[in-house]
């Protein structure tokens, strides 16, 4: 492929409010790597933001408006809910669906600061403190603080890789949770961050025939929908069934597509009138639920025929990166396992069998790591006690030095 927009070049984040590399050595999240050892420079593996310029053409909505001198009190305009309505339905997607989100009106919009806000007015919304709710693992680390954070208590359903070495979630294992922990609200994330996994059609109508069975409301973020590969679309789960339509409240936000997460912008998807003034009721309760202007632009300006563009572009170099690490890791190291990304740009490790044959403890590998620059992320707030989140967005000579520096000097 022959690329339009710049995914080479190495962009130089110090001193510019990136968490990414200020953060390394620091302890406000009590995970952060730490700087590397004289001699290596560090590579950022870890914060979920990339080392990639957004679209130009977000730079430039942003641009346009601050060249207006005002940034008073304004109205969502209705470009805003216009603008999500044509790029959601016109995401790629399978041969099963013409249109996604068909019928989608800005009544069902609603504004959100952040996707990991939603969840949190979500679960206060559907649960009671002491319930029980239904996650995968390993899962996004911010449901930590979005359930148990509400004293709201956490039943994990782990995936399973199968004989494909594809992720898959095992639906007797959540019917039997379900069951067992008087279950009534999942929170289900797709694309799945960390494993990289997109969600099939099949998959998620089997997936909600158990939760209509035992009446399952569902808190779905989709935050990672637009970043999918060749052969791997988004299916939104509201579009599954009419149960779905109905039961599942979703979140989705420009913050991943084109990394613009410090702006601060997201918005839910809610068919269900009652679940959606109950929702925004509890968002606006805060008042800090409202949105800037500038990330308004910036959105509108990324939902458009050149950001499409520009995106398809970005899965294709995150695809090729993804498949880089791979054939690197089947090739070089023995006894991890991972699989091939499908979307987002995590990668998900799990060195069970390297640290049993090894004797080396996970730490003792992070370390390793951290001290050559590879600036990786403990799998344990994931609920992954012997694995490593990997972050792939970066220009693949990025990547492909903290690869040489993995088989160089971690994986001996
Ligand atoms: C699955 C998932 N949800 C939510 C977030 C955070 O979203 P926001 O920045 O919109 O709050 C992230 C960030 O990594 C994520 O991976």
């Amino acid at each position: 492929m022959d690329y339009k927009y710049d995914f080479t070049s190495i962009m130089d984040r110090h001193g510019k409010d990136a968490y990414a590399y200020d953060g390394v050595g620091g302890n406000k999240w009590h995970t952060e790597p730490k700087p590397p050892k004289d001699g290596f420079d560090f590579i950022p593996m870890w914060v979920a933001d990339m080392n990639f310029p957004t679209c130009p053409a977000v730079t430039d909505a942003i641009i346009e408006r601050a060249k207006h001198p005002a940034y008073g009190y304004f109205d969502i305009p209705d470009n805003w809910y216009e603008s999500i309505i044509r790029w959601r339905q016109g995401a790629p997607s399978d041969a099963d669906c013409t249109t996604p989100h068909a019928g989608l009106k800005r009544e069902h919009i609603g504004y959100e600061n952040g996707v990991h806000g939603f969840v949190t007015s979500a679960v206060r919304v559907l649960t009671r403190p002491g319930e029980n709710i239904l996650l995968h693992s390993p899962n996004y680390v911010g449901f930590r603080s979005d359930t148990w954070g509400q004293g709201r208590n956490c039943v994990f359903s782990p995936l399973v890789l199968d004989a494909q070495g594809i992720w898959r979630m095992d639906l007797s294992d959540m019917a039997r949770k379900i069951e067992e922990n008087d279950i009534h609200v999942m929170i289900f994330c797709s694309p799945q961050n960390p494993s990289g996994r997109v969600w099939e059609r099949g998959e998620l109508e089997a997936m909600m025939k158990v939760l209509e069975k035992y009446r399952v409301d569902v808190i779905c973020d989709e935050i990672w929908a637009d970043l999918t590969f060749e052969g791997h679309p988004h299916v939104p789960l509201q579009d599954v069934s009419p149960y779905a339509r109905e039961h599942v409240l979703a979140a989705y936000a420009p913050g991943k597509t084109f990394n613009v997460a410090g702006l601060v912008s997201a918005y839910h998807i809610i068919y269900d009138d009652e679940l959606r003034r109950k929702v925004t009721q509890e968002g606006e309760q805060t008042n800090y639920n409202s949105m800037n202007v500038l990330s308004m632009h910036a959105m509108c300006g990324g939902y458009s025929e050149t950001g499409r563009e520009w995106l398809h572009e970005l899965n294709s170099v995150l695809e090729g990166n993804g498949s880089y690490a791979m054939d690197f890791m089947q090739e070089h190291f023995a006894g991890i396992l991972a699989a091939r990304p499908q979307g987002t740009y995590m990668m998900w490790l799990d060195l069970s069998e390297y640290l049993e044959t090894s004797g080396r403890t996970l730490d003792e590998v992070i370390r390793a790591g951290w001290d050559v620059g590879v600036g990786w992320q403990s799998g344990v707030q994931f609920e992954g006690p012997a694995h490593i989140r990997l972050n792939l967005a970066s220009p693949l000579s990025m990547i492909q030095e903290a690869f040489e520096r993995m088989r160089k000097h971690v994986f001996l």
